[in-house]
């Protein structure tokens, strides 16, 4: 697990005794990050929600962290430059480190562009508590279904950085999972999440 050294000096790390096991049994099953990422359009809350309701009916515990929704409260003094971008993704990384730590099954929802920010997150996660999920549809199909009507404000020049048209996507070169949300319905996308996590024991 990589870190980088915090600006504070005279601060001690404080262990608790209940362990990530402790907890797992408690629940009756692993924490772990599900990290979708894909452009916008791209079905990234469906899913994630469609995920969330699926787990939540075997009684699994599970929290969806959305962009569009975080950039509301938490991270609501970021915007779209890649700064911006990484800061967003450095600190929702963060937030998942600590809610799997707890023993959830954390589902994010980012667009999260950068391979090199996407590498961070995983880095600073136990190995196997991070699980990247490549929600794979090219930019024409994202566009053409524009759920927000970005798209069409970005070709227009409205919005700027817009990812796909006037803002880099690089997508994730070996994700655990990938998705061809183009051809398969939301539904059978959360279905064959639910089966890699059952196959490798995440949910006990
Ligand atoms: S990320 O790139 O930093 O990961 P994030 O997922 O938080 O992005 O937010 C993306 C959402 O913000 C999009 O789904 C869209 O609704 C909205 N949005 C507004 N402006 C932009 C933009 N320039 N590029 C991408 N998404 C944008």
């Amino acid at each position: 697990m990589r870190s980088e050294a915090p600006k504070s000096k005279n601060i001690t790390w404080h262990f608790g005794k209940v362990t990530r096991d402790d907890r797992a049994k408690m629940k009756g099953h692993k924490g772990v990050t599900l990290w979708l990422t894909g452009l916008s359009g791209s079905g990234k809350s469906t899913i994630s929600r469609a995920l969330e309701e699926a787990l939540s009916g075997r009684g699994v515990h599970t929290y969806v962290l959305d962009g569009d929704n975080i950039r509301h409260h938490l991270n609501r003094d970021l915007g779209f430059t890649p700064a911006d971008r990484t800061e967003n993704i450095r600190r929702i990384g963060e937030v998942a480190r600590l809610m799997t730590d707890a023993g959830l099954v954390v589902i994010t929802a980012f667009i999260s562009p950068y391979r090199a920010d996407r590498e961070r997150a995983r880095s600073i996660q136990k190995p196997g508590d991070f699980l990247e999920v490549h929600l794979d549809v090219d930019v024409a199909t994202c566009e053409s279904r524009d759920p927000k009507g970005l798209y069409a404000r970005a070709r227009s020049g409205e919005i700027q950085n817009f990812t796909g048209i006037s803002a880099p996507y690089e997508a994730p070169e070996a994700p655990e999972i990938r998705l061809s949300t183009g051809e398969m319905t939301p539904e059978v996308c959360a279905e064959q999440v639910i089966a890699y996590l059952e196959a490798e024991g995440y949910l006990g």
